[in-house]
C-alpha cells in the first residue's frame, strides 16, 4: 500500500497532488451524490457565475463531474493538457466568484472588494497551472536518454512492430529488428538509418521454436539493450475442436514463451544499469474470454499479468514495464488469423499511445472506445455473459468453416 501510494503520488508538487485528490473525490464521491442523491429542489449548480436551480441543475452537474472525472484522469496521469484545462476551468471559477460577488452587492465598492478577494485564489491557480507544464512533460524525456541506446523489437517485418521500431528510431534509439522475413527486415534498417541516423542490427528469427528467442538473445549479447518490445505475436481465429494443434502450440511460443525468455535474459543488464524498459503488446482479448479466439485470448491475458507484475518488481530497479493492449489495428494481423476484414485503428496511432504511456502505468488500453469495450463490460457483468457477447461479436469475423 505505502509503495502504491508513493508511485501514485510522485513526481509531482504537494499543490498538485492536492488537486488531483480534490478532483477524485469530486468525480467519485460528491458529484455522484449530488446528481442522484441529492433532492433535486435542493441542488444548486454554478457556470461561469451563472446559478441554475432544480432540474436545469441536475443537467449542468453532468459536465461538472466530466471535468472533475477528467481531471483526476489528468493529474494522474500527468497530462500537459490539463495545464491549459485545468486553468482554464479555474478562471471560469475565478470570473465566477466576482461576477457573484458585484452582482449581489448591487455593482458597489464592497461587491468589488470582497470580489476580488474570492476570486484571488482561483486566479492564483489558474496562473499556477498554467506555468506547471514542466511537471506534466517528464513523459517526452527522449527515449535514448531514458532508457540507453538500443531497442531490440521483435515482429518488427510489419505492423506494430515496424511502428515501435519507427518510433524508437526517432527518439535517437538505434533498433535490433527480429522476426523472420529478413527481407522486411533490411528493408526497415535502410530506412531507420537514412532518415533517423541510427544504427541497427537485423535478426532473422523464428521466435515458434523452442531455441528461437534463446537464439536472438544471443545475438544481442554486447550491445547496451536499454528497451525490449516483446511484439511478435499472431492469432488464430475458429472454433477450438477445427483448430490445428501445431499452430495452437506456435501461438503459445510466440505470444508467450518468448517474451518470458526474451525479458529473462535481457532484463538483468537493464536492473544492472538502473534503467531499462519493457513492453508487451498484449490486446484487448487478454482482459475478457474470447470464444473463437481462446487460445489467443489467453495467451494475452497471460501476456498482461505478467507485465502487471514486472511494473511493480522491476520500477524500484528503475526499469520501466508497459503492456499495451490494442483493439483491433490495421496489420497483418487479420490475414494470418484468418479473419475476415474488418477496420480498425492504425499502427501509429496504437503505437503512439504506447509511447506516451511508457513509465506512467502498467497497462493501456489503444483509444477509448476500446477501453470502454474491454474494461467496463468485463469489471460490470457476468464473465459467462461476456463471453456470449464476445462470441456473437467474433462470429461474424470468422470464415463459416471455422465457426
Ligand atoms: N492487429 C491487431 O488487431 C492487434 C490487436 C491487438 C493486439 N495485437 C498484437 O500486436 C502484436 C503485433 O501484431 P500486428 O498487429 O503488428 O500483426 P502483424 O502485422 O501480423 O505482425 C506480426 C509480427 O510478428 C512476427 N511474427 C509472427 N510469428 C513469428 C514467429 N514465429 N517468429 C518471429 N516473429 C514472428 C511477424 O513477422 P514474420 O512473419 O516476418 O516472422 C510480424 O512482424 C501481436 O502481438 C498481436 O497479438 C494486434
Amino acid at each position: 500500500m505505502r509503495d502504491w501510494l508513493k508511485d501514485l503520488f510522485r513526481d509531482r508538487p504537494v499543490w498538485i497532488n492536492a488537486l488531483m485528490i480534490f478532483s477524485s473525490y469530486m468525480a467519485f464521491i460528491y458529484m455522484p451524490w449530488d446528481i442522484f442523491w441529492k433532492p433535486v429542489a435542493e441542488d444548486q449548480e454554478v457556470w461561469f457565475g451563472i446559478m441554475f436551480t432544480g432540474w436545469w441543475a441536475k443537467l449542468m452537474a453532468i459536465p461538472h463531474w466530466f471535468v472533475y472525472a477528467a481531471a483526476t484522469h489528468g493529474f494522474r496521469r500527468r497530462r500537459p493538457w490539463i495545464c491549459t484545462w485545468g486553468a482554464a476551468y479555474t478562471a471560469q471559477i475565478s470570473i465566477g466568484m466576482f461576477v457573484w460577488s458585484i452582482v449581489r452587492f448591487e455593482f458597489g465598492l464592497l461587491g468589488i472588494l470582497l470580489g476580488l478577494i474570492s476570486a484571488a485564489p482561483f486566479a492564483l491557480l489558474t496562473l499556477a497551472l498554467a506555468d506547471a507544464r514542466e511537471h506534466f512533460s517528464e513523459v517526452h524525456k527522449p527515449m535514448r536518454a531514458r532508457y540507453g541506446e538500443w531497442a531490440l523489437i521483435t515482429g518488427a517485418s510489419a505492423g506494430l512492430g515496424a511502428e515501435f521500431a519507427r518510433a524508437f528510431a526517432r527518439e535517437g534509439v538505434s533498433c535490433v529488428l527480429a522476426a523472420r522475413r529478413e527481407d522486411r527486415l533490411r528493408e526497415l534498417a535502410e530506412e531507420l538509418e537514412q532518415r533517423h541516423r541510427v544504427d541497427t542490427k537485423v535478426v532473422a528469427v523464428d521466435l515458434a521454436k523452442p531455441e528461437g528467442a534463446e537464439e536472438l538473445a544471443r545475438a544481442c549479447e554486447g550491445l547496451e539493450l536499454g528497451v525490449l518490445v516483446n511484439n511478435a505475436g499472431l492469432g488464430y481465429a475458429g472454433r477450438f475442436e477445427k483448430q490445428d494443434t501445431d499452430r495452437l502450440a506456435d501461438l503459445v511460443a510466440v505470444n508467450c514463451m518468448a517474451p518470458v525468455i526474451l525479458t529473462s535474459r535481457l532484463v538483468g543488464g537493464m536492473t544492472e544499469r538502473g534503467r531499462g524498459a519493457v513492453i508487451f503488446t498484449g490486446s484487448v482479448a487478454g482482459r475478457q474470454p474470447l470464444p473463437l479466439h481462446g487460445v489467443y485470448s489467453a495467451t494475452k491475458a497471460f501476456d498482461r499479468l505478467l507485465a502487471e507484475s514486472l511494473y511493480v518488481e522491476l520500477r524500484e530497479k528503475g526499469v520501466d514495464v508497459l503492456v499495451l493492449e490494442p483493439g483491433t489495428t490495421e496489420t497483418e494481423f487479420q490475414e494470418v488469423a484468418g479473419e475476415i476484414p474488418h477496420s480498425g485503428q492504425s499502427a501509429e496511432e496504437v503505437v503512439a499511445v504506447a509511447m506516451i504511456n511508457l513509465g506512467e502505468q502498467p497497462a493501456v488500453v489503444s483509444g477509448w472506445w476500446n477501453w470502454i469495450r474491454a474494461i467496463i463490460p468485463a469489471r460490470l457483468f457476468p464473465r459467462s455473459l461476456v463471453a456470449y457477447i464476445a462470441r456473437d461479436i467474433i462470429k461474424e469475423r470468422v470464415p463459416i468453416e471455422m465457426r
